[in-house]
């Protein structure tokens, strides 16, 4: 279904996140018809570039970062001829009178400030005096959404100087993945799981997002963030709201992010022995996280893995252990819920024990199986297996299920339908660095450092240990 016609300007149009990401997606919604002819995506950065130029760099972006194999040959000409450049300057006056000329009266009007947080400010500042923040107009913002609480009231106030609350549109990108948004179908769309969606029946949860690659060249925006900052206070503190909250009364934006902050409220300070920080070791390329990051004493971490729990009527007494690293054995993300073996087994120890474990497989190979335990085949007496329920999302749905959609398409097109209920509000944001600070204070204060670790590894040995000594074992990363 098209989307209402839009001007959507993309600040940090030349930039990497445009290219990779926001621009194919774009793509793509064209390709599949959501885009109105008269839609314009506007690029607007401090380089000197005209409208010619611009589409060539997006037609190349979309060359070289375009995934899918949908779309038919010739309609990257068709989609850049919706595209156009204006110069502009963040701190400056040069460009603004243009760029509010080119917007077209009774549309929707989106900005996406694809910058520095440092601009966000100069940046609504302006829209405002060129008359550009109307109560039709949305911006959206990027992670990282400060680097603590402090930082992140600061951006929420500059921004709510010149939009209000509903007008801004906060993105972390893991809620516009299609397993993600499945999560919340799986579990308030069926009978099934929700009764035993608590500390009664689920022994434990684990969240894992395991990736292959290193830093990358982001070695000093991650130097300065470490897992904790660039993983845990924003996807897997959404994963855990997602998986944790109470069933919202609709479907809608404040319904939604009213019970994932109540998580995230009450979720309890954690631990130093409850917490495993690694830093990976030389790979056969030579690198190293400290050369990676460019400083032979940091202390920042790729890899974190903890035990949280959740003081709530609900979930006391059931630990939600979280892993995230990078150079790690394998891509995989998933969530595995754990479920309490029967409190009685009839048919005796030698049936050995057995629970049901539900996983919601994020990527790759999205999907979700479920452990069921049954009679192992044969004449051998009552011995029992575990098998899978399997439910692989491209083999249940069919093809079109295999084209999965990257996470922007939804989040973009979510912004032009004035939809928020996959962007985080600006008090749940406060609310996750509330939690983190204390614990990134307490690494700082004791002078915490991580362990290094094997690359291609599970993480560290005492990652490891942390559920051993709880009677449990983290599912293998595969
Ligand atoms: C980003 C982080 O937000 O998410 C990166 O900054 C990380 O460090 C990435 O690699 C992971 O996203 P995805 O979609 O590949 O799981």
């Amino acid at each position: 279904i098209p989307v209402d016609p839009f001007d959507l300007v993309i600040f940090g149009g030349t930039g990497d996140l445009a290219r990779r990401k926001i621009l194919p997606a774009l793509f793509r919604r064209f390709c599949s018809g959501q885009m109105e002819d008269e839609s314009r995506i506007i690029g607007a950065a401090r380089s000197d570039h005209d409208q010619a130029e611009y589409r060539q760099m997006v037609a190349d972006a979309i060359a070289e970062f375009n995934t899918s194999t949908t779309c038919e040959a010739g309609t990257i000409e068709a989609f850049v001829e919706r595209i156009d450049y204006v110069h502009v300057d963040a701190k400056g006056e040069e460009g603004w009178d243009k760029l509010a000329s080119m917007m077209h009266p009774n549309r929707v009007r989106a900005f996406y400030f694809s910058v520095a947080p440092s601009l966000f400010g100069d940046l609504a500042e302006r829209l405002h005096r060129h008359g550009m923040a109307d109560g039709e107009s949305r911006i959206v913002v990027e992670k990282p959404f400060g680097r603590d609480l402090d930082t992140a009231r600061a951006l929420n106030d500059v921004l709510a100087q010149h939009f209000d609350e509903s007008q801004i549109y906060r993105i972390d990108h893991y809620l516009g993945k299609e397993t993600v948004q499945n999560l919340m179908a799986v579990r308030f769309g069926n009978m099934l799981f929700e009764p035993l969606w608590n500390s009664q029946y689920v022994d434990h949860i684990q969240i894992t997002v395991a990736e292959t690659v290193g830093v990358g060249g982001r070695g000093e925006y991650y130097d300065r963030s470490g897992a904790m900052r660039d993983m845990v206070q924003n996807h897997l503190m959404q994963l855990l709201c997602l998986i944790a909250m109470e069933p919202p009364a609709q479907f809608d934006p404040d319904a939604v992010r009213d019970e994932k902050l109540k998580v995230i409220r009450a979720l309890n300070a954690v631990e130093p022995k409850d917490m495993v920080r690694g830093q990976y070791g030389r790979s056969e390329d030579g690198s190293d996280y400290l050369k990676d990051v460019e400083n032979p004493r940091a202390s920042s971490e790729s890899f974190i893995a903890m035990r949280v729990g959740i003081s709530n009527w609900r979930w006391a007494g059931t630990p939600f252990y979280l892993r995230t690293g990078k150079k790690l054995r394998a891509r995989a993300s998933e969530i595995a819920v754990v479920f309490k073996e029967t409190p009685h087994s009839i048919f005796g120890p030698e049936a050995g024990r057995h629970r049901n474990i539900l996983t919601i497989r994020l990527q790759p190979n999205e999907g979700m199986d479920l452990d069921v335990t049954i009679k192992e085949p044969g004449p051998g007496g009552m011995r029992l297996v575990d098998v899978p329920l399997d439910m692989t999302f491209a083999e249940a749905l069919g093809p079109e299920a295999e084209d999965v959609p990257d996470a922007y398409e939804r989040l973009i097109m979510d912004v032009i339908r004035g939809n928020q209920t996959l962007f985080m509000r600006g008090d749940e944001v406060e609310a996750a660095w509330a939690w983190t600070d204390p614990i990134i204070a307490g690494w700082e204060e004791r002078g915490d450092r991580p362990v290094t670790y094997e690359p291609g590894s599970s993480g560290p040995e005492d990652s490891l240990a942390l559920m051993h000594r709880d009677g449990r074992r983290w599912r293998e990363i595969k």
